[in-house]
C-alpha cells in the first residue's frame, strides 16, 4: 500500500513559490493500477517522482508498506528505489553500447537478482537478446526498458507517459504487456498520462489540475485495451 498525505513540493519562481504539488493526499492499494491524468504542467511528473523517491518533497508523508520515505537522505532513497520500485519513462534510457540482454541484466544486477531469460520471454524479445538498442524499433526499445524495470522485481512500477513516443498500434501493444504483467505478478502500477482514454484501463483514476488532486475515481471494472479510443 502506498499512502500519500499532505504532500507539498514547491519550486522557486522569481519572488514567488510555484506549488507543483499543493497538499496532496490519497492512497493506492497493492495490485492497483492507478493512472494520474491532467493537463501539461499540472504536476503529474512531479507527483510520480516524489512518490517513487526520485525527487524530494518539501513536506508531507509518503508511506510504502508502512515505511516513511519522506525525509530519507540520498543514500537511503537510493536503497529504497533499488529494493522497491521500477521506472519506465517516455524516453527509453537504454545504454547504446550494451545488448538487449545486458541492458536488461543491468536492472537485475542493481537489485541483486538474475532471472533475465524469463523476463525477456515475457516481453516478447526472444531471439533479439544480442541486438543493440539502435537495431530495435521504438516499441522494442520500450519493451527492453520494461524488462529492465521488471528484472528488479519491484513491488511498484512507476511509468511516466510510457507510450508517449510510440504510434497508436505500438502504444496499445506496450500497454497490453504492462497490464498483463501487472495482473500476473500483482504489481502495483502507477502511470502518468495525458491521454484520458488510457485512464479507463485503470482501477483508480487520479485527476490533477494546478498542483492539486481535483478528483479520484474508483473504477472496479476497467475497460479492455482493445475497446478504448486513443
Ligand atoms: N525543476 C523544475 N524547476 C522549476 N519548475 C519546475 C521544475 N519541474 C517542474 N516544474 C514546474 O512544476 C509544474 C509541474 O510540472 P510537471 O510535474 O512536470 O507537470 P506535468 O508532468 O503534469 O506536465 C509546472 O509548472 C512546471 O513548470
Ligand atoms: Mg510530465
Amino acid at each position: 500500500m502506498i499512502q500519500i498525505s499532505k504532500l507539498i513540493k514547491t519550486y522557486e519562481n522569481g519572488d514567488n513559490k510555484l506549488y507543483a504539488l499543493n497538499d496532496i493526499s490519497f492512497e493506492i492499494k497493492d495490485g492497483d493500477f492507478a493512472v494520474i491524468v491532467g493537463a501539461s504542467g499540472s504536476g503529474k511528473s512531479t507527483l510520480l517522482n516524489t512518490i517513487s523517491g526520485l525527487e524530494k518533497a518539501d513536506s508531507g508523508s509518503i508511506m510504502h508498506d508502512g515505511k516513511e520515505i519522506f525525509g530519507l537522505n540520498d543514500k537511503e532513497l537510493t536503497a529504497f528505489r533499488r529494493a522497491r520500485v521500477g521506472f519506465i519513462f517516455q524516453a527509453y534510457y537504454l545504454l547504446p553500447s550494451l545488448s538487449v540482454e545486458a541492458n536488461i541484466k543491468m536492472g537485475a544486477a542493481l537489485a541483486g537478482n538474475n532471472e533475465a531469460a524469463g523476463i525477456i520471454e515475457a516481453v516478447g524479445l526472444n531471439g533479439k537478446e544480442k541486438r543493440l538498442p539502435h537495431q530495435l524499433s521504438g516499441g522494442e526499445q520500450q519493451r527492453v526498458s520494461i524488462a529492465r524495470a521488471l528484472a528488479k522485481k519491484p513491488a511498484a512500477l512507476f511509468c511516466d507517459e510510457p507510450t508517449g513516443a510510440l504510434d497508436e498500434a505500438t502504444g496499445r501493444q506496450i500497454l497490453k504487456y504492462l497490464i498483463q504483467i501487472q495482473r500476473e505478478s500483482k504489481l502495483t502500477l502507477i502511470m502518468v498520462t495525458h491521454n484520458s482514454n488510457i485512464a479507463n484501463l485503470a482501477t483508480q483514476i487520479i485527476k490533477m489540475s494546478s498542483g492539486k488532486v481535483v478528483e479520484i475515481i474508483k473504477n472496479p471494472e476497467p475497460s479492455d485495451i482493445d475497446k478504448i479510443g486513443w
